[in-house]
């Protein structure tokens, strides 16, 4: 096992089934952490990363949630506190790229978007950072992209969307820090192996010249999570692309 300073801590996972959380899924269990997965609509891959947490020796369960949903993330944090107890680690990792022209952005599009990249992250962290805080420990860390520096090929419903996690984690950060619950954000982009990376995508454009893996993802993930001191932070993982 490897000794990241969070193993026994309880996770909510959101976006398990993707690309980027699957591989997140393996590192948080190989750390040892009991894990709620969840997914939208791929049940398979959430439930595999429950077989493997419970392979491993670990509680874990795999929660389905539509998080445009305005209820679903209350509703998901009393699911997981009531199975695996409170939550120490929080990551939003669920998100919704619909490319679009910003012409034919029409408002259902657009409140999707936001429902699920930006709102249902802060209703997740509103209801977890209380008790974090009171128990002197916690992590939340959302996923943002590189669209929120540059604009990005999706849509200005996704990049402002993705932007607004950057406002929120400098905020609630300097709210929780004394507390000892750090607040940040890994922007990534370009990741091969997941539903996310769009058709479009050509990686002779990234300074490095080939897509990002799941595992580099999920990696900083970690790090960003078993570092206490870094906090408000937003770190881009995006093979050279911004700046240059
Ligand atoms: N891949 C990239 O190049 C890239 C670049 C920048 C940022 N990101 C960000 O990285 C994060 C992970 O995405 P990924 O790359 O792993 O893409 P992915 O393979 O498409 O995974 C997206 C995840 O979000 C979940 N999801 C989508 N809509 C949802 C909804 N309404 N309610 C609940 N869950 C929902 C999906 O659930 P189901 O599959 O079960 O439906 C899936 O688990 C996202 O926040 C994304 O914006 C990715």
């Amino acid at each position: 096992m490897q000794e990241t300073g969070l193993t026994g801590r309880v996770a909510l996972l959101t976006g398990a089934s993707g690309g980027i959380g699957m591989a997140l899924g393996r590192r948080l269990i190989a750390a040892g952490v009991t894990t709620a997965f969840t997914y939208a609509s791929h049940a398979d891959e959430a439930g595999t990363l429950v077989k493997e947490a419970k392979e491993a020796g670990l509680s874990a369960i795999a929660v389905q949630a539509d998080l445009a949903d305005p209820a679903a993330p209350a509703a998901l944090v009393e699911t997981v506190v009531g199975a695996l107890g409170p939550i120490d680690v929080l990551i939003p990792n669920a998100g919704l790229g619909e490319p679009c022209h910003y012409a034919d952005v029409d408002l259902a599009m657009w409140d999707r978007s936001f429902a699920v990249n930006l709102r249902a992250p802060f209703l997740l962290a509103q209801a977890v950072l209380p008790g974090m805080a009171e128990r002197g420990f916690g992590r939340v860390l959302f996923t943002s992209s590189l669209a929120a520096f540059t604009g990005g090929i999706v849509g200005p419903h996704y990049a402002a969307a993705k932007a607004g996690l950057h406002a929120l984690a400098h905020h609630l950060a300097s709210r929780v820090a004394a507390a000892g619950v750090t607040v940040n954000v890994l922007a990534p982009a370009m990741i091969e192996d997941t539903r996310m990376l769009p058709p479009a995508a050509d990686r002779s454009l990234l300074p490095v010249g080939r897509f990002g893996r799941p595992e580099e993802v999920a990696d900083l993930a970690m790090a960003m999570l078993g570092n206490g001191y870094l906090t408000s932070q937003v770190i881009g993982l995006d093979g050279g692309a911004y700046p240059r």
